[in-house]
């Protein structure tokens, strides 16, 4: 398949390459595009067999939901059987926003979307380009991140392109993104609401809404009887071909452990990388430093993180380390994304 590759500059001017996209996703084809959060991969969500064409595209398995994109509060109706007062109050504080919400899905949401869940995740993004086009293909978008599965989500169009050409009809290019982890989802099916994957919304910001939340208890555990209620967290993720081990404890332990370790690493010939901060970044060793910002500004770093994950790669570092992070506020999802990378593997020192 021949992927189109369209550039949107200034929406005005795209308008109609939006629509021709909006047509591909009603006629059952496949449009990445840009989010604030990651690409997403498009598809109708009210047709199964986009669905399919979506698990095929990624090489995803079938029983991981997809989320459900819509363009206004209005349309939320159609697809939920019932609009509970939590998701209300949590629509107008974060919606357009990076927030999903776990709804009991209604008759029209097919199994196909949902993964067999009798639940619908849904959320209203927030860009211009996203919300252009699911208006355009008529309201319901199901989209995963537009990575193939395993891989780190994308924050720029040639990463989708590097995942999906030749796979998908059509990619529409909004540049870098600006959040660059996956949106908060939050189930709101049970008694009281649940974070089930952690990430710019946090949970200080949840319970300001909602009182009380309670959190996944496996976002940032490894206990291998606990099953994660977001299917798609029980997947390791997100991880760099080298060895990656996460370091944690005290700055100056952390980068002496750290760096006794990349020499002998590279005694034996290992090509070496270290991801770091600002604050520490003069301090390593390592063929490859890099550096996802300053620990004051943890959005930056969730910003930087799945770029400098991908570039490891083109890199070809053998052998890994990564500083380990405060796992409160956006802490949590990045702590949550870098456990998963490296499959849990963290040295305390
Ligand atoms: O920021 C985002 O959410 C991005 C952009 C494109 O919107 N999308 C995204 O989708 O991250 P995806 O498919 O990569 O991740 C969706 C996660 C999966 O872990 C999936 O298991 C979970 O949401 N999920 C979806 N529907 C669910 C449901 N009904 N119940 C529990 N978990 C669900
Ligand atoms: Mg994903």
């Amino acid at each position: 398949m021949d992927t189109k590759y369209i550039k949107i500059t200034e929406l005005n001017n795209e308008i109609e390459q939006i629509q021709q996209a909006g047509q591909i996703l009603k006629e059952g084809g496949l449009v990445a595009f840009p989010t604030e959060t990651v690409y997403g991969l498009g598809g109708h969500a009210l047709n199964p067999q986009s669905s399919h064409k979506i698990y095929a595209a990624k090489g995803r398995p079938s029983d991981n939901p997809l989320i459900v994109h819509i363009c206004k509060w209005e349309d939320l109706a159609y697809i939920v059987e019932e609009i509970p007062p939590e998701a209300k109050k949590l629509a107008e504080q974060f919606w357009p926003g990076p927030l999903t919400m776990i709804f009991r899905k209604s008759d029209v949401v097919p199994y196909e979307t949902t993964g067999g869940l009798e639940t619908v995740a849904v959320r209203m993004p927030d860009h211009p380009v996203a919300l252009a086009l699911i208006e355009a293909a008529g309201g319901y978008v199901a989209a995963p991140s537009a990575n193939t599965s395993g891989r780190p989500s994308p924050t720029l169009a040639k990463y989708v392109m590097e995942d999906m050409a030749g796979r998908i009809d059509m990619v529409l290019d909004g540049g870098e993104i600006g959040i660059g982890i996956e949106s908060t989802i939050v189930d709101l099916t049970g008694e009281v609401p649940e974070i089930l994957r952690p990430g710019y919304v946090t949970r200080e910001m949840l319970q300001e809404q909602l009182g009380k939340v309670e959190t996944d208890q496996t976002i940032l555990s490894n206990e291998s009887d606990l099953k994660p209620k977001a299917p798609g967290m029980k997947y390791r993720h997100y991880a760099p071909k080298g060895d990656l081990t996460l370091v944690s404890g005290a700055e100056d332990k952390v980068t002496n452990w750290i760096n006794q370790q990349l020499e002998l690493a590279k005694a034996s010939g290992k090509v070496t990388a270290v991801i770091c901060t600002q604050e520490t970044q003069d301090k390593y060793k390592a063929d490859f430093i890099k550096c996802a910002g300053s620990r004051n500004d943890e959005a930056q770093i969730a910003r930087q993180l799945y770029r400098i994950l991908r570039e490891l790669d083109d890199d070809k570092a053998d052998v890994i380390f990564a500083e380990a992070f405060e796992t409160k506020g956006m802490g949590q999802a990045i702590m949550n994304r870098l456990l998963k990378a490296a499959g849990h593997h963290i040295e305390y020192v």
